[in-house]
């Protein structure tokens, strides 16, 4: 028996998905390269954007119509979109073929699952309340990749961000403990994994939940005794990310120098009403703190157009802070309405039009910035773990903030720590040559 999984959404679903994987596993199955290989599917599903929602109704239908012709087949939808009642509750009555429902905890008992509907051969649904989270350790888990890993810190979000729908239905931060952390990094580590991203919502919020003094940077200090690898991590929040971090990040010797700070928006009042509890000054001021004290530093983001309210001056604020801080890579997103959030209330929605606009502008001042930060690279010396064959048969490998370089060399190289030079440059790729060959 064979499965297969599609996941939408952020990196901490495509993780959850490979502990589903692990509990399939678990049954007996191995995975499938596609969905017509396959016995079991699952959608793993998002709810950020409307879009993200729409793609998982189309991809339901067509299942359910392949469904006729092998009803054999078991189908599971779950993750973040189930996890809303009334989506849940459209998706059992429109979708009668789909034999399994599960919430975003429910993952964990996705094997029970599994055997109900293999036993009785009917539709199960399991959602549990999002705050109510019981952290399953000991999950075998399959992992996608053979050099990079992630690994959860910490579940959940309490920001209340007013566009997101994120803190219903993932529920409040559940950190994990640290010892669990620690014993998952070292045995990555020990089966030749070389590089590492500690996963959550809001990781600043590390160790907020317990009754300790434990905190990120003490998580950080621990993990970097554990060898020789790259250690990164994401997201992080602005107002909670303090200078002591930066030093903590600038003193170990596994972290990289990469940090993911989501902006939204530039505008303070903006800023105010999405509920993010900074200013456009301290956002400001702590990236130039990060690239006085790291200066070979990379700085990603994620950017909302067109929130409710926002003018044309306040957009140009956010325009203002990408020009000013010069991002490796920014994700830009068109606002989209998430009911239930406090936004989808506010009454000053932006016209589609103006945000499709602004969201053009915004790209190409991106794309502008994303070169020229390339071009800083330009005949500099780059240390690369080689992650194996890219573009037209030449070796791929990321640096320690993350970037991508192409270059010639042999695929024995897999796994390898190189030097390479940059040598060329456009928008999207960086172009080396080996050092010391
Ligand atoms: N916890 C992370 C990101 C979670 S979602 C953080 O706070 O940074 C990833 C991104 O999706 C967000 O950073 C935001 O830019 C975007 N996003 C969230 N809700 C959205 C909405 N309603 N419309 C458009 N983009 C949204
Ligand atoms: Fe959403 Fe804000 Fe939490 Fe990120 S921090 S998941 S944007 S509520
Ligand atoms: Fe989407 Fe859920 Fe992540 S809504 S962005 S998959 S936490």
């Amino acid at each position: 028996m064979k499965y297969f999984i599609e996941v939408w959404g952020c990196q901490m679903n495509e993780h959850d998905a490979e502990t589903l994987g692990g509990l399939i596993e678990k049954k007996g199955f191995t995975k499938a390269d596609n969905y017509n290989d396959a016995q079991l599917i699952v959608l793993h599903t998002c709810c950020i954007r409307a879009k993200a929602e729409d793609k998982v109704i189309g991809r339901i239908g067509a299942l359910s119509k392949l469904k006729k012709k092998r009803p054999e087949m078991i189908i599971a939808v779950g993750g973040c979109m189930t996890q809303q009642e009334e989506v849940a509750k459209y998706i059992e009555k429109r979708f009668d073929k789909v034999d399994i429902i599960y919430g975003t905890h429910n993952l964990n008992e996705f094997d029970n699952l599994l055997s109900t509907v293999m036993e009785n051969k009917s539709q199960v649904k399991s959602i549990s309340d999002a705050d109510q989270m019981d952290i399953r350790e000991y999950i075998p888990i399959t992992r996608n990749d053979k050099l990079k890993a992630f690994v959860n810190i910490i579940y959940g979000c309490n920001n209340y961000c007013s566009y997101c729908i994120v803190p219903y239905v993932r529920g409040r931060e559940k950190s994990r403990e640290i010892a669990y952390i620690v014993e998952e990094v070292k045995e990555l580590l020990d089966s030749g994994f070389k590089d590492i991203t500690l996963l959550g919502q809001n990781v600043n919020s590390y160790g907020k939940d317990f009754k300790d003094e434990t905190n990120f940077s003490m998580l950080l200090k621990e993990l970097d005794r554990l060898g020789d690898y790259r250690l990164r991590f994401m997201s992080s929040h602005p107002r909670d990310f303090d200078l002591e971090l930066v030093d903590t990040i600038k003193n170990t010797k596994n972290v990289c120098h990469q940090i993911h700070l989501p902006l939204q928006s530039g505008s303070d009042k903006i800023i105010k009403e999405m509920n993010r509890g900074y200013t456009k000054e301290h956002y400001l001021a702590l990236t130039e703190y990060i690239y006085k004290v790291m200066p070979e530093a990379t700085i990603s983001t994620d950017i909302i157009v067109g929130f409710p309210g926002e003018t044309e001056n306040d957009f140009l604020d956010t325009m203002d802070v990408v020009e000013n801080v010069g991002y490796d890579q920014a994700y830009m997103f068109m606002y989209s309405i998430r009911e239930g959030t406090r936004a989808a209330k506010m009454e000053n929605q932006v016209p589609e039009e103006t945000k499709k606009e602004r969201f053009h502008r915004l790209l190409e001042l991106q794309k502008k910035k994303s070169l020229e930060r390339n071009s800083e690279m330009q005949g500099k010396i780059y240390e690369v773990l080689v992650e194996g064959l890219g573009e037209k048969n030449r070796l791929t490998g990321r640096t320690r903030g993350n970037k991508v370089i192409n270059f010639k060399g042999d695929i024995s190289l897999e796994g390898e720590l190189v030097m390479v030079k940059v040598t060329d440059y456009n928008t999207w790729s960086l172009y080396g040559e080996l050092i010391g060959e």
